[in-house]
């Protein structure tokens, strides 16, 4: 069975997994993956196909005489994967149809074979036919689920095409540049001398983006800590949160620690980072930093959403960047367009609610929390800081002076508490940030 074809299959595996079984991507793919030589490609493909499976789905739909649903399921995502390689892939069509219908074998349904030779086939022929029908729907035309497009075009009518767009895009690779190591210009000149090419953020001080993307292996210096990869939206945080010498801060969401590290990076003089984390496994990957930066903080394995873990000291700055729906970062996660339901969001509002109050009570009078998420939905960010807000008299929305410090214009909309960045605006993720201080 030919390697081509072989990729196919398990890249349609992974599909079917997200998109029948509710499935993480990234888990569904370290099933699938047979060997680390073919997970570029496997990965690719699964990535693409779930990034426009709204529009294939459609497409699908169109060229079939029965329900998609009546599809065995991974038969169902080896069409979409096909679909996708004739519509936005690079493979030549001939070669993307002959291994798409070998798939089949693969996958152990030899019967399907003429099936899909058939779709495919029907769609090289009359794709823009097929394309231009699907797309009457907006879910198809513009690759995402109706309640999310809906919510995207009346909570941003000036920039949800943007917002769209960059969901529908493949990521940047965004670098962090450690200020303890050299400026941002002094690492550019080590990229240009390794061959690679890269460009400044205008708003993130440490932040470059990476003309082409590359395994971290790659970078000059990776491994002693000179850089890591983080977006530029993310790196914002310290300059909100603005954490002082001798300062005690709490990183209360910190896992895998990219913004505990990057604030230990530009501030020294910190007298302790406690980066908490529920999930055990993500926080070795705090320690795995940390150590890779050679930074110290205190790791601690526990719940921000109660207090067992706390030694009864406050902290002068809290940082809590919460588990949110990620619809700022669906560019990297694009399984997400599958995976949140509407229902979910209201879910997370009440968690992050839940969140704020508790690790709030931890913070000293004087002292600033900067609540932070990787939605663009305002129900997990203004609206649920509103609430919190309007119940602590003792609580200060302080984002808009905090916003005016920022060392450069960052594209951000105010409406309510905090600020908001929509993804894709100067190429960075959709980010939410809003700075609260405790009345002293
Ligand atoms: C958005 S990620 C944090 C990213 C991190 N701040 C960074 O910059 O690398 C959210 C994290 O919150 C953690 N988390 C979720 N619920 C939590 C809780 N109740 N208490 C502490 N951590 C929690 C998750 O395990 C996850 O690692």
């Amino acid at each position: 069975m030919g390697e081509a074809a072989g990729i196919r299959a398990a890249a349609a595996r992974a599909v079917a997994a997200v998109a029948g079984n509710g499935q993480r991507l990234e888990s569904a793919l370290a099933e699938v993956v047979p060997g680390r030589a073919q997970r570029p490609a496997i990965q690719s493909l699964a990535f693409g196909t779930l990034r426009w499976y709204f529009e294939l789905d459609a497409c699908l739909g169109l060229l079939l005489d029965r329900p998609a649903a009546a599809l065995d399921p991974e038969i169902r995502a080896l069409a979409l994967v096909g679909l996708f390689q004739l519509s936005h892939g690079a493979t030549p069509a001939h070669a993307a149809v002959a291994e798409t219908v070998e798939a089949t074998r693969v996958l152990g349904r030899p019967r399907a074979a003429g099936l899909v030779n058939a779709l495919l086939r029907r769609f090289q022929r009359e794709g823009a036919a097929i394309m231009g029908r699907a797309h009457e729907n907006p879910q198809a035309r513009h690759a995402h689920p109706s309640w999310l497009l809906d919510a995207l075009m009346h909570e941003w009518p000036d920039h949800w095409q943007v917002i769209v767009a960059a969901g529908n895009a493949e990521p940047p690779m965004w670098l962090r540049v450690n200020r303890r190591h050299g400026t941002r210009d002094a690492y550019l000149a080590r990229l240009a001398a390794a061959g690679m090419s890269a460009e400044c953020s205008a708003f993130a001080p440490e932040a470059l983006r990476l003309a082409q993307p590359v395994n971290v292996g790659e970078l000059p210096g990776f491994a002693e800590g000179a850089v890591s990869v983080q977006d530029a939206a993310a790196q914002l945080a310290p300059y909100f949160l603005a954490a002082q010498s001798g300062m005690r801060v709490l990183d209360a969401c910190a896992a895998p620690g990219g913004k505990a590290c990057h604030m230990l990076e530009l501030e020294p003089g910190i007298a302790e980072l406690v980066a908490l984390d529920i999930d055990p496994l993500r926080s070795k990957r705090i320690e795995e930093n940390l150590s890779r930066l050679r930074l110290t903080a205190k790791v601690v394995v526990g719940d921000a959403a109660n207090a067992d873990w706390w030694d009864g000291r406050a902290f002068d700055r809290i940082l809590l960047d919460a588990p949110c729906s990620g619809t700022g970062v669906i560019r990297r996660h694009p399984d997400i367009k599958l995976l949140r339901r509407p229902d979910d969001i209201a879910r997370f509002r009440a968690a992050q609610l839940a969140l704020l109050r508790s690790v709030y009570a931890l913070l000293t009078p004087g002292g600033r929390l900067l609540y932070a998420s990787c939605s663009v939905l305002r129900a997990e960010n203004s609206a649920m800081v509103g609430e919190f807000l309007s119940a602590d008299s003792t609580a200060l929305d302080v984002t808009e002076s905090a916003r005016l410090l920022l060392p450069g214009v960052a594209p951000v909309q105010c409406p309510g508490p905090g600020c908001a960045l929509p993804s894709g605006a100067a190429d960075a993720d959709g980010f939410y940030y809003a700075c609260l201080e405790k009345r002293a």
